[in-house]
């Protein structure tokens, strides 16, 4: 399975922030947001990473992350000139996808939580696709999912007026091959984008949508927003300091998944002796 990181866009809410520097390369807490979805990916067993973002801005995340070989990944770089929706992920990296199944992740997305490790790895083997639920209490500002009694997905909606359940389906889902080819068949939607929604909405329609709820013991936060940004700081801050562990530390996330040894681990660390970044291990 391969990775698709989507952190392009124009970050309009979060002007004048973001005017000069992309979204995805804001500080959360004590490091760049996009860290915490490399970090979901290389959690759930992925390496092959294809970072989608602005012509303007690739460059920069290129500068901040090279290759990917130091953490024992390999990353890729396409950019995507327009916003034409998170859809417009699976066009933009057909060829790097290949045949294989793929899973997308976008930018601005933080998860962390007990289990959640094993409940993406879980997924790896999509027949069609596998997204999550997670209860929110603005559903209005997501994709939301509606379930039936016995829990069975019924409806998709995308940032409905009137959400027919709280809901959310956060920026992480798995899909098998054919994602290239229905992302290539749906039409632009009335904001002019192609909609996710839109390729889940075909996928339930089959029988071919698996919603997984992320429990409680799980955070799932979005730092779309000046709250959301600084909520997602404090709440890396509170874990880091609370426990002594570290959210989203790709170096240490390849340390924890054997990708590197704890020779390359040191080694990686030394620049960042003096911010105090990097957690010791002896
Ligand atoms: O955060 C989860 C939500 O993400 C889902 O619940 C919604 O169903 C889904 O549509 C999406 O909603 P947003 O309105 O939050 O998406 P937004 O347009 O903000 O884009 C999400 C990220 O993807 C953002 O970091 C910018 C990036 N992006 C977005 C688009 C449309 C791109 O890189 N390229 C794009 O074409």
């Amino acid at each position: 399975m391969k990775g698709i990181i989507l952190a392009g866009g124009h970050g309009t809410r979060l002007y004048p922030i973001t005017l000069t520097v992309s979204k995805q390369l804001m500080p959360v807490y004590d490091k760049p947001m996009i860290y915490y979805p490399i970090s979901t990916l290389m959690q759930t067993g992925i390496k092959e990473i294809l970072i989608i973002s602005t012509p303007e801005d690739l460059p920069i995340f290129e500068k901040l992350l090279g290759n990917g070989s130091h953490i024992g990944c390999n990353f890729s770089y396409m950019s995507q000139a327009e916003p034409k929706g998170l859809a417009h992920a699976f066009i933009v990296g057909e060829k790097f996808i290949g045949k294989d199944s793929v899973v997308l992740i976008l930018g601005d997305n933080i998860f962390h939580g007990s289990g959640l490790k094993a409940k993406l790895q879980e997924c790896k083997k999509p027949d069609g696709g596998i997204i999550f639920a997670y209860p929110v209490q603005d559903p209005k500002r997501y994709g939301v999912v509606d379930f039936d009694k016995k829990g069975n997905a019924i409806s998709l909606q995308e940032k409905p007026k009137k959400p027919k359940s709280n809901y959310a389906i956060p920026g992480i889902y798995f899909y098998d091959n054919n994602v290239i080819r229905i992302a290539k068949k749906i039409k632009p939607s009335k904001r002019g984008e192609l909609e996710i929604t839109d390729i889940n909405k075909r996928l339930l329609k089959k029988n071919k949508l698996k919603v997984k709820i992320l429990d409680r013991g799980t955070a799932w936060l979005d730092t779309g927003t000046f709250n959301s940004l600084m909520q997602a700081s404090q709440f890396v801050q509170a874990i880091q300091e609370r426990q002594g562990l570290r959210i989203g530390a790709i170096e240490e996330v390849a340390l924890q998944m054997g990708y590197i040894t704890k020779s390359d681990y040191k080694k990686l660390s030394k620049p960042f002796k003096k911010s105090g970044y990097s957690k010791k291990y002896d």
